[in-house]
């Protein structure tokens, strides 16, 4: 795991920024696994950024979402459908057919829609680069406390406290989702390189459990762990619970002076 320690959410922001759009001019046709949440809005900004400079060609690259709330239709503002276009797609030139985000509006069987979303996965050739946010849980994607390690893309009901934590971004009195789809810890580790965002203090347990805990299905970003190319992106206030802190800006340092590829 490299762990980079940034001073606030803007330079976390332009590093992971940096980090897509490296794999995008050295691989046109990449195939990103996207998040949201308020986490990723940063990067998405300097990324759109770094496009409007000229320097990044968006026409070849296929997307997937991790996630998307149960019931919730692609225009209603609070969908990730509605939340992808409006801080990325609208402003670069993807093309919107190689977009992908479960679909929220699904009934009837979702065990064939979720393994059909994980056969497009598979068709486009996997994951190169993941991006993923943190829950207050310790969450990637929608994996609640006690998914399975293996899990691959399903219906997941939510937690009270993830219910709560979304609460905010909807209208007083509006239904809130209580399920979601959600890729699974098996299919976010099939990725070729991980790239995991958290900032502030609210995610300062969650990461020092993510990054220096046990490995447990109860903290799912644990799972990381197992992963030969993660790459955690962390503010001051998200790594106020690193015990292991002096030595991850050591890495950086010394990274810096060899001027090598940063150990995992
Ligand atoms: C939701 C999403 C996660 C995201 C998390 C954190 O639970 N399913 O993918 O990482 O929120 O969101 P935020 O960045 O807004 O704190």
């Amino acid at each position: 795991m490299l762990v980079l320690l940034e001073p606030d959410f803007a330079a976390l922001s332009r590093q992971a920024a940096r980090i897509v759009a490296g794999a995008v001019r050295s691989n046109p046709s990449v195939n990103l696994g996207l998040a949201t949440g308020s986490t990723t809005l940063g990067m998405y900004a300097e990324i759109i950024r770094i496009y409007r400079e000229g320097s990044l060609d968006f026409s070849d690259v296929t997307t997937f979402n991790l996630d998307e709330y149960l019931g919730i239709a692609p225009d209603h503002p609070q969908s990730f459908h509605f939340f992808m276009r409006e801080n990325f797609f609208h402003h670069i030139n993807i093309q919107p057919a190689r977009t992908h985000i479960p679909d929220g509006m699904i009934t009837g069987d979702y065990e064939e829609y979720c393994a059909s979303y994980e056969q497009e996965i598979r068709e486009a050739g996997g994951i190169d680069l993941q991006i993923l946010g943190i829950g207050r849980n310790g969450h990637i994607g929608f994996n609640e406390p006690a998914s399975s390690l293996a899990s691959r893309t399903r219906l997941k009901v939510l937690t009270s406290e993830t219910i709560e934590d979304n609460r905010k971004a909807f209208i007083p009195g509006e239904k809130i989702p209580e399920c979601a789809i959600t890729m699974g810890i098996g299919t976010i580790q099939d990725a070729r390189r991980i790239l995991i965002l958290a900032s502030g203090e609210t995610k300062a347990e969650a990461v020092a459990q993510a990054i220096e805990g046990p490995i447990t299905a109860s903290v799912t970003a644990s799972s990381l762990q197992l992963h030969p190319d993660v790459t955690f992106i962390i503010d001051e206030q998200a790594a106020s619970r690193l015990k292991h802190k002096q030595y991850y800006r050591r890495v950086m340092e010394m990274t810096a002076l060899l001027d090598e590829k940063p150990q995992r």
